[in-house]
């Protein structure tokens, strides 16, 4: 298995193209599953989990190709694809395929509201604490359908096609919201979604289905409205820039210090996470290219966050900012609200010198005057990219394994931060 040596102490300068979302990309492909006709999806990042969901999408009779690199184009620029699941071939995602990504569980909306059935494994495990499905199946069961649970996978049926209806999510959900909308779109007559989650990836997703045909009022507020239409055609759409990785290289700079432009970055995706971070010493400007990150001289600031939904600080930057306090000249207390178990990455920066310790939902990071590098190995997606953030920031070498974790979600990393100054290069490991 391939691991990622870093050699820290190196300020990153220079400038990092952003990618598109994964976590827009995913379901956005899913919505293909909605139409007879293709679409084309722009800015779609090279990431582990796209390619993963090729597969599970092609099980279901999507066929998809892939548009050639223009000349002159950069190997990092984003792929323009196109989906088309003219005849949907096969309505069971099995295990063996849901297991590896859960959010490939979503494409029981599609499924159900244009095929009237699906049959769908439950996710299975996960290693951020129990993440259950019951609100997304309360929405579809809110629609109409008839489920079951047998065997590990959920039976979902609708006959006669789904109808509209009045579905209030007691906790706000992005998978329930990307289903709920999936769902509703197809659905006779109208859908009000009351306390859906207001996340970018949700409004990107409304806006494809739109494109699509979909009639959907307030995606990005705390009420969406859909009226459901009877068919759907194809439609063109690029993916929107990762806040997550955004943010991600936004912290990486603000730890070593630097001058860092991220390309094609929308700090409106992630205010929330670009205030805290000037709180702790950045300097953060928009500008029309990107967003520029600069850390010189002072030192980094302890700030305290609660992890929210949007447009709060983000759960899916929690571990690079803990990475980041561990530098800090003080104590700050950072509290995670949406995920329960979401604090792997303790242990392992503990590794590197930090001093965390944790009380109930909330751990105390108190500032290191230095982290020593260490070997560490990856957890799930967004702790490993904090080992990375803290090993830059670390004397000597850090080698981090089970870098697969890091594959899932961030493209071409070691490049990217590279180019930049960071001493960091992947060695691969046969077998
Ligand atoms: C998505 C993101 C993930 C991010 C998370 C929260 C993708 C591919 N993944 O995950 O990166 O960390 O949003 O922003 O977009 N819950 C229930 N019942 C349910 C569904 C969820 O109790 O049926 C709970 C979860 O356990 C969690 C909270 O609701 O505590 C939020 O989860 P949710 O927003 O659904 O996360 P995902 O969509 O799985």
């Amino acid at each position: 298995m391939d691991r990622i040596r870093i050699v820290g102490g190196h300020q990153l300068n220079g400038s990092i193209q952003i990618s598109g979302a994964k976590n827009a990309a995913l379901p956005l492909m899913i919505a293909s599953l909605l139409t007879d006709e293709a679409l084309t999806l722009e800015n779609l990042p090279r990431l582990a989990d796209v390619s993963m969901l090729v597969r599970i999408l092609g099980n279901h009779g999507v066929d998809y190709s892939i548009n050639g690199k223009r000349p002159g184009e950069a190997a990092i620029a984003g792929q323009t694809v196109h989906l088309r699941a003219e005849r949907v071939v096969d309505t069971t995602a099995p295990y063996d395929l849901v297991s590896k990504m859960r959010a490939s569980f979503w494409v029981v909306a599609p499924l159900l509201a244009r095929m009237g059935e699906a049959r769908v494994s439950l996710p299975g495990g996960c290693a951020i604490g129990t993440r259950p499905v019951d609100l997304l199946l309360m929405a579809l069961e809110r629609l109409g359908a008839d489920i079951e649970i047998e065997n590990g996978y959920v039976i979902a049926k609708a006959p006669h096609g789904l109808k509209g209806a009045e579905i209030e999510f007691p906790k706000v959900t992005v998978g329930g919201t990307h289903t709920a909308l999936m769902a509703a779109v197809l659905a006779h007559g109208k859908t009000v979604l009351i306390n859906p989650a207001r996340e970018p990836e949700v409004v990107d997703l409304a806006e494809c289905l739109i494109k699509m045909g979909a009639k959907i009022k307030g995606a990005g507020t705390s009420v969406i409205e859909i009226d459901g239409v009877a068919k759907l055609g194809g439609a063109r759409h690029a993916v929107l820039p990762d806040r997550i990785e955004t943010g991600t290289y936004a912290m990486a700079v603000a730890m070593t210090g630097g001058d860092v432009m991220l390309q094609g970055a929308r700090p409106e995706l992630l205010q929330g996470a670009l205030d805290s971070l000037v709180q702790a010493g950045a300097k953060v400007s928009a500008t029309n290219e990107g967003l520029r990150i600069q850390r010189n001289g002072a030192g980094i600031s302890p700030v305290d966050i609660t992890t929210e939904p949007f447009p709060g600080f983000p759960t899916d930057l929690q571990a690079q900012f803990m990475a980041l306090m561990t530098r800090a000249g003080g104590s700050s207390r950072i509290r995670e609200t949406i995920f329960e178990n979401r604090f792997m990455h303790v242990s392992e920066l503990s590794r590197l010198g930090a001093r965390i310790r944790l009380e109930g939902d909330a751990a105390i990071v108190d500032g290191v005057d230095k982290l020593n590098g260490a070997q560490v190995m990856a957890t799930d997606l967004r702790a490993s990219v904090s080992l990375v953030i803290a090993a830059l920031a670390a004397e000597g070498e850090t080698t981090v394994s089970r870098v697969y974790h890091l594959d899932r979600g961030f493209e071409h990393l070691e490049h990217k931060l590279g180019q930049c100054g960071a001493h960091i290069e992947r060695l691969s490991n046969p077998g």
